[in-house]
């Protein structure tokens, strides 16, 4: 069992690396919201939940934590959604919201390490 969310925490993180990677490569470049990012967001937001249950440890888990990731997540999606919207009718994302999805991915990696 621990092993199996071990596995979860790696797909977890590949999706956070694929959201994050995504990101920077169009912040040193076009800076416009890709599939990759919707993509490595769907991935970490599904291990993310799958590992918000208390199964494979030891320990009580720290809901305030989880729930604060949780909701930084849904902004992330929603900056996503806005502006991959902004995209298709105006042709550029709003720095405001180009540098919110990449700030707050860290935001929420800062979270995951620093808070304990
Ligand atoms: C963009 C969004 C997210 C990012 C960048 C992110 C990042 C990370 C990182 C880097 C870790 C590893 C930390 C460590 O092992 O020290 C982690 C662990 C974890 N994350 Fe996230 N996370 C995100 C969203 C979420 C969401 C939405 C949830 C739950 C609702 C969640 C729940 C967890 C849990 C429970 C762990 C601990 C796993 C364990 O050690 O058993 N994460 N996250």
């Amino acid at each position: 069992m621990e092993i199996l969310r071990h596995a979860v925490v790696l797909v977890h993180l590949v999706g956070f690396a694929v959201l994050f990677g995504a990101w920077v490569v169009e912040a040193a470049g076009q800076r416009r919201i890709t599939r990759l990012q919707h993509l490595g967001l769907a991935i970490a937001a599904v291990a993310g939940l799958a590992l918000a249950a208390p199964w494979g440890i030891e320990y009580d888990l720290n809901y305030i934590k989880i729930g604060t990731k949780l909701v930084v997540l849904l902004v992330i999606g929603a900056l996503l959604g806005i502006g991959a919207g902004r995209q298709r009718k105006a042709g550029s994302v709003p720095p405001a919201i180009f540098w919110g999805i990449g700030l707050l991915t860290l935001l929420n990696a800062g979270i995951a390490v620093l808070w304990r």
